[in-house]
């Protein structure tokens, strides 16, 4: 396949798949923590704290440039922040649906800085225009966000831009396992997950939108064949979870 980006239903170019996840995840943020603990049996928690730890070094460094983006309720941005030091500069956790982001805010903002520890910065922005200077983060992380962009090679293009010669990117996403695992596992993941999904939200579009994005996200091998082409080294994959989820990492 040839990878562009994100096309829910309906949509017929990037402004209007853009309008369309906004709009989605505007409408599902009242019940998005509950229902990803549900349909992910409590596995995401795993998942966060993992890719957060992947990137110890540079979170242990209090002056690091952190940027959490598609933060969303914030849970990827409190793994990381569990990862800062007292007294750390800040981490922007950046979301254009401000249903989500004000969530989050109510987790990693006022309260985690009234506690006098680490603490992150809300950022109501979008990934592919960016409000920051160039080469002035050390570390990017997008957990289940990336797989939503209307256009991924822009995505990667505008993190490359933002990110600093040496600085570290990190994409926690969904994959399809394969084998007969990978079979048992497509039928929950398309049949049972979305009626979960509408049970609990009352809303039939969201679950049903989030199988066929994960079925149109290229494989890890066409994903890292992007990270390269955008010009980062080092790209890997990680599988997590018999490759339900996986974690690429990149060198800007
Ligand atoms: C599935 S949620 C993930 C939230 C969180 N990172 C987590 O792991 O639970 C995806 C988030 O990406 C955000 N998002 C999608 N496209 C975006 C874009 N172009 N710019 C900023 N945020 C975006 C959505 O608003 C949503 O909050």
């Amino acid at each position: 396949m040839t990878a562009t980006g994100a096309k829910p239903q309906g949509a017929t170019d990037e402004a209007s798949a853009a309008r369309a996840v906004r709009e989605m995840f505007d409408a599902i943020a009242p019940r998005y923590d509950l229902l990803n603990h549900v349909l992910s049996a409590n596995v995401d928690r795993l998942w966060w704290r993992r890719a957060a730890r992947r990137f110890r070094a540079v979170l242990a460094n209090p002056d690091a440039a952190v940027l959490d983006i598609c933060c969303g309720t914030g849970d990827m941005t409190m793994a990381l922040l569990k990862r800062r030091p007292r007294g750390a500069r800040p981490i922007l956790a950046a979301d254009f649906s401000l249903a989500m982001l004000s969530r989050g805010v109510k987790k990693f903002g006022v309260d985690a800085r009234k506690a006098g520890g680490p603490y992150a910065v809300p950022l109501e922005a979008d990934a592919l225009h960016l409000p920051l200077e160039s080469a002035s983060l050390d570390l990017i992380v997008s957990a289940f966000g990336f797989r939503n962009l209307a256009n991924y090679e822009a995505g990667l293009r505008e993190f490359h831009r933002v990110l600093k010669p040496g600085g570290q990117l990190g994409i926690l996403e969904f994959s399809e396992p394969g084998g007969l695992l990978g079979k048992a596992y497509a039928v929950y993941f398309r049949r049972v997950l979305p009626a979960i999904g509408r049970a609990i939200c009352g809303k039939d579009g969201p679950y049903s939108y989030l199988p066929v994005s994960v079925g149109n996200f290229p494989a890890p091998e066409e994903m890292l064949g992007l990270m390269s082409a955008a010009g980062y080294e080092q790209c890997a994959w990680q599988p997590y979870t018999f490759g339900i989820a996986g974690l690429y990492t990149a060198v800007r």
